[in-house]
């Protein structure tokens, strides 16, 4: 059967998501709250949606608060199945560990902080009617450079894989899911760390494999820094991108049940409020993430930000395009500009210095 039903997942959530630190010390990338529920539920939803049944998650940072939450997956819609990594085996070596727990001959491989409406179907379709060994999603971006580029030729064959380039011939990049025949999966070495980008892929083109490229135009984005993640989450407050958990929400904010904005405080651009989160009046949050317990007091401004759980933003402070780690404290009229992050439980005091750097 060559239906997509038949098909098993794999979800690679075992990245430490040294990008996204501090907010990553304490939760895995995947599971960080994004929009209400953890990331990785987003992505289980669409999975569920386009049929799939049964999902592996290959995990090794952090592996037990995966489990914790998803269980069995019953309460999803689906069957999960864990998989540990003693040590990190990378993107190609985290789909070799699975092998044993793999039960149709093609699987579905997604990386676990891709946001992304593309159509499963459609792409494990494309694998099908070329009888590819691999299929790539592809998604064209505006600037390739910091992508892996794979262009393709007339029939939509992969003709190269090129790591981030300066110079890149084409728009197409590497959107993070695959289909693979499970004799791919059986080919990559076992034991040791694999990246499919740069060992795998390369080895297939070498080798004469078949390997295709799905090329769609729908919303993609790797929520894999900060600044992204702001992104995608406003993206998905404010139903650009697409989640089925989400119901087709629309608006400027998102506040969690038991969060407490006060009369006079702005909530735009697609802001989060978790639960147990405190807005204080005259505070301005515009792109901003509030994890749950956080608290933003009077007048202060969040522009493009992420204040992580129960850190405390101080009256008339000023942070934009920043990350404030669980737990810290901001004090008064500070000013935390640009990529400058704050590690979990750093006290600011009250004086209003002007940071754009890590405290
Ligand atoms: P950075 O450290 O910020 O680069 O993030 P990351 O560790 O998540 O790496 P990257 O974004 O390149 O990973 C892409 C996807 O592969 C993510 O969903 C990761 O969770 C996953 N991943 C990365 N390395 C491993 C690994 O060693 N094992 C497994 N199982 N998954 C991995």
């Amino acid at each position: 059967m060559s239906d997509i039903v038949a098909a098993d997942a794999i979800i690679l959530v075992g990245g430490q998501g040294t990008r996204l630190r501090p907010l990553t010390l304490s939760a895995p990338k995947p599971m960080l709250p994004t929009a209400g529920v953890p990331f990785l539920q987003h992505l289980l939803a669409r999975i569920a949606e386009a049929g799939i049944k049964r999902v592996i998650l290959g995990t090794a940072y952090k592996a037990e608060v995966f489990s914790d939450y998803f269980g069995d997956g019953s309460e999803f819609g689906l069957e999960i199945v864990y998989v540990q990594e003693t040590e990190p085996m990378g993107t190609g070596g985290g789909i070799r560990n699975v092998l044993s727990k793999i039960q149709s001959d093609n699987v579905m491989i997604f990386n676990g902080d891709v946001l992304s409406g593309a159509d499963l179907k459609a792409i494990y379709q494309t694998h099908i009617d070329n009888d590819a060994d691999v299929t790539l999603h592809l998604v064209r971006v505006s600037d390739p450079r910091a992508f892996g580029c794979v262009p393709t030729d007339m029939d939509g064959r992969v003709t190269a894989f090129l790591e981030k380039t300066e110079d890149p011939p084409t728009d197409q990049i590497n959107a993070g899911c695959y289909v693979f025949k499970k004799k791919v999966v059986e080919a990559i070495p076992s034991g040791r760390p694999v990246s499919v980008e740069r060992e795998v892929f390369p080895g297939l083109l070498r080798d004469g494999s078949r390997v295709y490229g799905h090329v769609d135009m729908a919303y993609w984005k790797d929520m894999g820094t900060p600044d992204d993640f702001v992104q995608g989450s406003s993206d998905l407050v404010r139903g650009i991108a697409p989640s089925p958990v989400l119901n087709g929400h629309r608006g400027d904010s998102l506040v969690h049940p038991g969060a407490g904005v006060a009369p006079g405080a702005w909530l735009l651009g697609g802001t989060v409020v978790g639960r147990g989160a405190e807005v204080a009046a005259g505070a301005r949050l515009d792109g901003a993430i509030l994890f749950d317990g956080a608290k933003v007091e009077a007048g202060a401004r969040i522009e493009r930000s992420i204040i992580g759980a129960g850190a405390i933003v101080g009256p008339r402070a000023l942070i934009r395009d920043a990350v404030i780690g669980d737990g810290a404290h901001v004090g008064a009229r500070c000013e935390f500009l640009r990529g400058a992050r704050i590690w979990p439980g750093v006290v600011i005091p009250d004086n209003g210095v002007r940071f754009s750097t890590d405290v």
